[in-house]
């Protein structure tokens, strides 16, 4: 099973670049850019990584992207991060960046995005691997700051295909952000947001018919409400589930009790996603990996999730086209 996961193409669909900043490379840039983290090591910062909620990991994330501050930071974060997934076999990706994590600090918008930009296109050319780039709004920031960022981005609009919602999410209702959503809506970008992770199933269907997400990243506590599984059932709306994720933030106590294998026999669209794969203990496939040792998924469910991460992207009908049937051939052959 480890080998039908390697050799498996699939598309990544809910990461944060920032999420991939490991240690190692943290003390690198921390270290050119002449900045002190208030850890003495690589192990004493790793020693850190024990969460019991959100919260607790978010306040060392923003505290770990304090330190990226040149065009060269945010290609090396996300070079690093290509390379590890291009070995996992994974043939799209949909980049989250913080913007407001960056720009609250004196960094340029463009010195973010043009960073992140130059890795995507080099990984284009060098591995033939697709991406989408989608801005996140900080919900525990107020809907004029996001409103800001949003016309900030606007010069690059070029660079961006969607939007998106996270940090905080108990007390931060997607409603919170009603003004902001239906401008980027009218703008054309594509509508996701963080929902379910820690709030109710509410913040799920608030997402849906306020915000009008294309998808649901997380969407974990829908399992608690029938009708809600249903309406996602029947829209086929994608949920982007990061099992280490929920592992490490104690949103599941242990992988035997995860959602996932319910998620997929009842027909929802899930897929398998990282999340902060620096944070959390594990990229791509070790998620996968984790899922199937917990969940004894199988080759048909397995490639059921790839086959729903190729569906749930943003990409144009021909490289759907072209991944899908890669995943047919290589199924065909596996
Ligand atoms: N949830 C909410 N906000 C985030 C996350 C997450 O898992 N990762 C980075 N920002
Ligand atoms: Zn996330």
């Amino acid at each position: 099973m480890k080998a039908f996961i390697e050799g498996l193409p699939k598309a990544e669909l809910h990461l944060h670049i920032e999420g991939t900043f490991e240690p190692e490379l943290m003390f690198d840039i921390a270290a050119r850019n002449g900045i002190q983290l208030p850890y003495a090591s690589v192990e004493a910062l790793r020693k850190a990584y024990d969460f019991s909620e959100l919260q607790d990991f978010l306040d060392i994330y923003y505290q770990g992207m304090n330190v990226l501050l040149t065009e060269q930071d945010y290609f090396d974060l996300t070079w690093a991060y290509l390379n590890k997934v291009n070995a996992d076999k994974v043939r799209h990706v949909e980049i989250f960046f913080d913007p407001q994590g960056h720009t609250s600090r004196g960094v340029k918008f463009a010195t973010v995005i043009h960073g992140i930009h130059r890795a995507l296109q080099r990984a284009q050319i060098e591995f033939d691997l697709s991406s989408k780039v989608i801005m996140c709004f900080l919900r525990h920031l107020d809907e004029a700051d996001a409103i800001n960022t949003l016309e900030e981005a606007a010069e690059f609009k070029h660079l961006i295909a969607g939007v998106g919602l996270d940090s905080s999410e108990r007390g931060n209702p997607p409603k919170k952000f009603t003004r902001v959503f239906e401008l980027a809506r009218q703008q054309g970008y594509h509508i996701v947001a963080h929902a379910g992770e820690e709030g109710p199933p509410d913040y799920i269907n608030q997402a849906l018919d306020i915000l009008k997400v294309e998808r649901i990243d997380h969407g974990n506590t829908a399992m608690r409400d029938t009708s809600l599984v249903e309406r996602l059932v029947a829209e086929q709306i994608p949920l982007t589930v990061c099992p280490l994720s929920n592992l490490k933030l104690c949103v599941v106590e242990n992988l035997n009790q995860h959602p996932l294998r319910e998620m997929l026999d009842r027909g929802l669209c899930a897929t398998i996603n990282s999340d902060d794969p620096a944070y959390f203990g594990g990229y791509m496939n070790d998620n996968f990996f984790a899922v199937e040792a917990a969940l004894s998924l199988g080759k048909q469910r397995l490639a059921k999730l790839a086959r729903n991460s190729f569906e749930a992207a943003f990409i144009g009908e021909t490289r759907k086209q072209a991944l899908l049937a890669e995943l047919d051939t290589y199924l065909a052959s596996a």
